[in-house]
């Protein structure tokens, strides 16, 4: 299995996965620059990760106001800052699994939102030497940049839910803006909508890139990285259990140290995994029992259809800002971070607290998978690697000091 190879790439020594991630991302800036080579614009590409931005280029800039525009979506009341809102680490605010789009603000989406924070050094998604999954955008990848994400939710039905492209420059054309809009892009910029639409995409993304507001680095936990803060005795328990390849083992995929060049770690290595999330039916869709949401494979991702094998898996996000979220993992099965870390624990030594009984009293474990998947969750690593029976790799006091530790990566941290 996929999953097994995988964390093989855990342990390239870290100079080799860092080089390898900036050689991806110089890339990432060529193909950047060469694509907008065209437009009349002559703003900078910042494409510097932890060193604070002073000034947006004039595309990020105006990014920044479409981001905020709820009049360039079908009902009028919602921006990409509705789901993203900055004041949360550009993740939801409230707790629902799903969040409510269209023309009414009532039909439900299919996946919890992401944060939006540390993704400017994300690759466009590939498979590594060994096989394994890696990169992209969106929980299974399936956007291979910033911008190409960008269309997804103004069109999709439950979200902004405009008809097309046109619809939504035609909105565009309306909106206070515009005139800078034709500054930056050209006079001409609107004669061909899909031109207009892909300059639209590409502020969103230098916006999300150069505003130092989507990757401060300025957590608790990054001051004590560079000596400036301590942490205090349970955070640093947390920690040590957080790195212990026998205890918690979450730095294996959620990188918790510096690379060699020095660059603060993200909280996640790039890759995918099926935990084997229980199902959630909170989320309308799942009403319908042949309904799954299965990550790499599919239903909205379309390439991988045929790989069975990457059923159920789901991208690693980072772990920054996570004591901020409302709702975990992509279905936002739960609403409490104990909740989630004891999953991980206990899944396997107690799968009766997290997964329905079935009618002969046996637990049905791996729920949200077809049968013909369930082993694609991955049994093997720890901390789920156990069995009824067996302790849980953390103790709830051991839980309790993970989560210590994970306050310490929120952003805009104080002395
Ligand atoms: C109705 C809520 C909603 C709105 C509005 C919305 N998003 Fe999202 N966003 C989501 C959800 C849900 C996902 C996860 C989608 C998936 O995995 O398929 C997501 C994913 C993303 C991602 C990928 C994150 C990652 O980890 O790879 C980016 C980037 C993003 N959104 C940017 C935007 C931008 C830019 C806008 C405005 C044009 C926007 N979003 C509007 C809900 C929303
Ligand atoms: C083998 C890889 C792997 C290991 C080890 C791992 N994780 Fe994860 N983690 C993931 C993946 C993949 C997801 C996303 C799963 C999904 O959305 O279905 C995730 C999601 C999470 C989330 C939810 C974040 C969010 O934004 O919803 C938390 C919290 C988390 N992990 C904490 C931990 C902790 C704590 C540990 C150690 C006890 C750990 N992880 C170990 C791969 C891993």
């Amino acid at each position: 299995m996929w999953h097994k190879d995988n964390k093989t790439v855990q342990h390239l020594s870290p100079q080799t996965s860092a080089s390898k991630l900036a050689a991806v991302f110089t890339l990432g800036v060529f193909s950047l620059l060469t694509a907008c080579g065209g437009a009349s614009t002559s703003a900078p590409v910042t494409p510097a990760a932890d060193v604070p931005v002073v000034a947006l280029s004039a595309p990020a800039a105006l990014g920044e106001k479409i981001f905020k525009d709820a009049s360039l979506s079908a009902s009028g009341k919602m921006s990409c800052a509705t789901c993203h809102d900055p004041a949360n680490a550009h993740a939801q605010t409230n707790d629902l699994s799903v969040q409510l789009g269209g023309a009414n603000l009532d039909i439900p989406g299919f996946r919890a939102v992401p944060s939006l924070r540390y993704l400017n050094l994300t690759p466009a998604f590939f498979f590594a030497a060994d096989g394994t999954p890696t990169g992209g955008f969106t929980r299974d990848g399936r956007a291979q940049s910033l911008a190409q994400q960008a269309e997804r939710p103004f069109l999709a039905p439950h979200e902004m839910a405009n008809l097309d492209k046109a619809d939504v420059v035609a909105k565009l054309q309306r909106a206070a803006y515009v005139s800078e809009f034709k500054t930056v892009f050209g006079n001409a910029i609107f004669v061909d909508s899909d031109t207009a639409f892909e300059r639209l995409q590409f502020a969103l993304q230098q916006y999300q890139k150069e505003d130092s507001a989507f990757h401060p680095y300025d957590a608790k936990y990054d001051r004590f990285l560079a000596g400036k803060a301590m942490l205090n005795e349970a955070e640093l328990r947390g920690l040590a259990l957080f790195n212990n390849p026998a205890k918690g083992n979450c730095a294996a995929c959620h990188t918790s140290s510096k690379g060699a060049d020095g660059a603060s770690p993200l909280f996640t290595d790039f890759t995918y995994d099926n935990l084997g999330v229980p199902r959630n039916p909170a989320i309308p869709a799942t009403a319908d029992a042949a309904y799954f949401d299965l990550g790499l494979c599919g239903p909205d991702r379309t390439d991988l259809s045929a790989r069975s094998d990457l059923c159920g898996a789901f991208k690693v996000p980072s772990l920054r800002n996570v004591a901020t979220r409302k709702v975990f993992f992509h279905n936002g099965r739960f609403t409490s971070l104990r909740d989630a870390v004891s999953f991980y624990v206990r899944r396997d030594t107690n799968p009766e607290e997290w997964y329905p009984l079935v009618s002969d009293g046996t637990v049905l474990k791996f729920n949200d998978l077809p049968a013909a998947y369930a082993t694609n969750v991955n049994t093997t690593e720890v901390p789920y690697n156990r069995q009824r029976g067996m302790a849980a790799a953390l103790s709830p006091a051991e839980v309790e000091d993970v989560i210590k530790f994970l306050g310490s990566l929120s952003d805009g941290y104080k002395n």
